[in-house]
């Protein structure tokens, strides 16, 4: 990439892009909104499978609470970082019916607005510059970012298909220099690998040998198939000692325009977390934080509900993705089918062409970090009868 970002003129009072930002990694297919917009001037149809969004809909509790709450003027105050107690104790009481776990609703829970950014900035409350972090490659954006702004010494770890995935907790014990932090998700996006009680169970010896945190990133901890049922640090002995947990309203309830989340664990981490995050942010509009309580209290109906969607749709998307000729598994959990790209070309490449001759989006892996090129990612985005078509249009421009 060339770097104009970093690129200083002459004249010193223009201003230029700071050289950090030139050190990001380039975005693939940056120019997708622009090749969409086109299809469908030209009167086009665009099949959009690149997006973790599948547009269910909200809990229905969710809709009623926040027209009640929004009238209310207390709730349109700041919430700050510990935000509304409701929000925070019904957080405590849906951990307690998933893990069966104890938690402290004040000091072992923080509201976030949406997990993105807290997963980012954790990297500021945890590291010193120069401290090493682990980070899965292929990974979610964040993990990279804050370790990158945070001035650490960021190890990649290519994620391989004969590990199922999983970072080998040998990767930990031996990674170089001081290691401080370990970024880690299971049920994973993209590659949609699963992990097992045990595994976790080893990753947080290893990196309890190693001081280091471990954040792990359970956003997909309900998406889940094939009666397989994701295990979360809570499960583990000593497991929230060793680090933060996060979770998303996003994915599990269907709400990932209302940006909400929460971390939970050890609570001189949450803590640091919370120190840092009233530098940057004054909490999510506590009239949200009301209807997320009402949802998470609810019984668990709605997930299973979304779930039963979501199966017939995975088996709706590998149905198609193979009959079009693609090297599709069915996977055990996640929004997200990850297969290699069906052709010599660059997975941004493929992707391009793919959208310009079909109006298919797909992910090329390479967004997602160098170890995902050579793959790419669809997102289980659309309803179960529309898949046929999306692989028929693969199909044809293969
Ligand atoms: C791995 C991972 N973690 C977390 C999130 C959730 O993000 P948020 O809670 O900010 O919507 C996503 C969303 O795409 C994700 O893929």
């Amino acid at each position: 990439m060339t770097d104009k970002t970093s690129e200083h003129t002459g004249d010193s009072r223009e201003w230029c892009p700071p050289r950090r930002l030139g050190g990001l990694p380039p975005y693939p297919l940056a120019d997708v909104p622009d090749i969409k917009a086109r299809l469908l001037a030209e009167g086009r149809t665009v099949i959009d499978l690149g997006v973790g969004d599948p547009g269910l809909p909200v809990p229905s509790i969710a809709i009623e609470t926040l027209h009640e709450a929004i009238g209310n003027p207390v709730l349109s105050k700041y919430g700050f970082q510990r935000g509304l107690p409701e929000y925070r104790q019904a957080i405590a009481g849906w951990l307690a019916r998933r893990f069966g776990a104890e938690v402290d609703a004040d000091l072992e829970v923080l509201p976030v607005i949406g997990s993105k950014e807290a997963i980012a900035l954790t990297a500021l409350a945890v590291l010193d510059p120069g401290d090493s972090v682990l980070i899965p490659d292929p990974g979610y954006a964040p993990y990279f970012g804050g370790a990158y702004f945070a001035g650490a010494d960021v190890i990649r770890f290519g994620l391989r298909a004969e590990d199922g995935y999983l970072i080998p907790p040998d990767v930990i014990r031996r990674a170089r220099g001081r290691l401080r932090l370990v970024y880690m998700n299971y049920p994973n996006n993209p590659t949609s690998a699963v992990a097992e009680t045990g595994y976790l169970k080893d990753v947080v010896s290893a990196c309890r040998e190693r001081g280091a945190v471990l954040l792990f990133d359970n956003a997909y901890s309900e998406i889940t198939f094939d009666g397989f049922r994701a295990p979360g640090l809570l499960d583990i002995e000593g497991g929230r000692e060793v680090g933060l947990e996060f979770h998303s309203m996003s994915k599990t309830y269907n709400m990932t325009g209302w940006r909400l989340g929460w971390a939970t664990g050890n609570r001189r981490l949450i803590g640091a977390l919370r120190r840092v995050k009233t530098f940057f942010d004054t909490g999510a509009f506590m009239a949200l934080q009301a209807a997320a309580a009402a949802v998470l209290q609810d019984p668990d109906a709605y997930i299973q509900r979304s779930l039963e969607q979501l199966e017939r749709r995975r088996h709706a998307a590998v149905a198609a993705l193979r009959d079009a000729g693609l090297d599709v598994q069915a996977p055990r959990g996640t929004l997200y089918l990850w297969f290699p790209v069906p052709s010599e070309e660059k997975a941004e490449d493929f992707c391009r062409r793919l959208l310009i001759d079909s109006g298919v989006v797909l992910l090329p892996g390479s967004a997602m970090g160098p170890g995902g090129e050579g793959f790419v990612r669809a997102s289980l985005a659309i309803h179960e009868d529309r898949w046929e078509e999306a692989g028929r249009r693969i199909q044809e421009a293969l």
